[in-house]
């Protein structure tokens, strides 16, 4: 696992949403739900920053990650009722957290972090699961072609900022590109740290995202049981501009909600294994996205 995670006290200092981000979201959840969110999960919270937002205008929130200390910051910082968060797995999020959501949420590419397409598949079914029948998912993730360029070099870069608990710390993370192949997206990231307690003063690491093409995605959402796509958004931009739903989108933010299900054996849980293969076949042949 990321090693940048495990210091969730650096990454919340990094991705804090900032109040134009909180404000657009808020207004795309108010678009196509109609309404505030009553109830919202985030199937890879980290330290539960989105969450922490949707508590604050009275949503019951659940969430999970893989990362413990994540976890551990997202119990301290979330209200004690109406919240309940638990280390686990994005492939399939613990039944403890219950469903009936009117509100998913999972930005910046988090998907990437899956091994593999049919994880994505698995995914999207469990999450389709534990949606209500209007609620919404909203997922960030990057569409790119095969004949898409990805500029490589810097992508993110923050700081220093200062650091809860003492210290000050910088972020930068570079795309390495496409590597062949795998159609993944290889990150380099560099975070510098000074003062900061129990933190080592470099931490460098390179990973690889999962990235995805138009098609592709389609693939997965109709493995998945079927999700209609409600609105689409540039996420490069923090005011959110609707942006048209096609190939080489880019990074977007999109808003998908359950499709009805066509067929009594389509509503149980897991994807067919035919799809869920041509979903993983398709992919592996198609290339895509860069993270956010
Ligand atoms: C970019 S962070 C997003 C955190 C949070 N959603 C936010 O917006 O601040 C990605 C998170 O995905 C988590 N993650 C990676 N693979 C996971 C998995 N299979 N299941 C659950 N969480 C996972 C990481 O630990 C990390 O906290």
């Amino acid at each position: 696992m990321n090693e940048f995670y495990k210091r969730t006290g650096l990454y919340a200092a990094f991705f804090s949403p900032s109040d134009e981000i909180r404000g657009s979201i808020d207004r795309v959840v108010r678009k196509h739900l109609g309404r505030a969110p009553r109830r919202v999960i985030d199937p890879a919270c980290g330290p539960g920053l989105w969450l922490a937002h949707f508590a604050k205008k009275g949503a019951e929130v659940a969430g999970t990650d893989l990362e413990e200390s994540a976890i551990a910051l997202a119990v301290e910082s979330l209200p004690k009722r109406g919240a309940r968060v638990v280390v686990g797995d994005m492939r399939r999020p613990p039944d403890e957290l219950g469903a009936d959501f009117d509100c998913a949420i999972n930005l910046d590419n988090s998907l990437g972090h899956l091994a593999d397409y049919m994880d994505v598949a698995e995914h999207f079914s469990s999450m389709r699961r534990r949606l209500t029948k209007r609620g919404i998912y909203i997922v960030g993730l990057a569409l790119r072609e095969a004949t898409d360029e990805i500029d490589t070099g810097v992508v993110f870069e923050r700081g220093p900022v200062d650091i809860q608990g003492g210290g000050f710390a910088a972020l930068r993370t570079e795309s390495l590109g496409l590597q062949p192949g795998t159609r993944c997206e290889r990150i380099r990231q560099i975070t510098i740290t000074a003062n900061v307690p129990e933190t080592p003063s470099v931490i460098a690491e390179q990973y690889d995202l999962l990235t995805f093409t138009f098609a592709m995605f389609k693939d997965i959402m109709e493995a998945a049981g079927g999700f209609e796509v409600l609105g689409c958004y540039d996420a490069t931009d923090e005011s959110l501009p609707a942006k048209p739903f096609r190939k080489g989108a880019g990074d977007v933010v999109l808003v998908l909600r359950a499709a009805e299900a066509k067929t009594k054996a389509s509503k149980n849980a897991k994807p067919k294994t035919t799809a869920r293969k041509t979903a993983n076949r398709k992919a592996a042949t198609r290339k895509a996205t860069r993270r956010k």
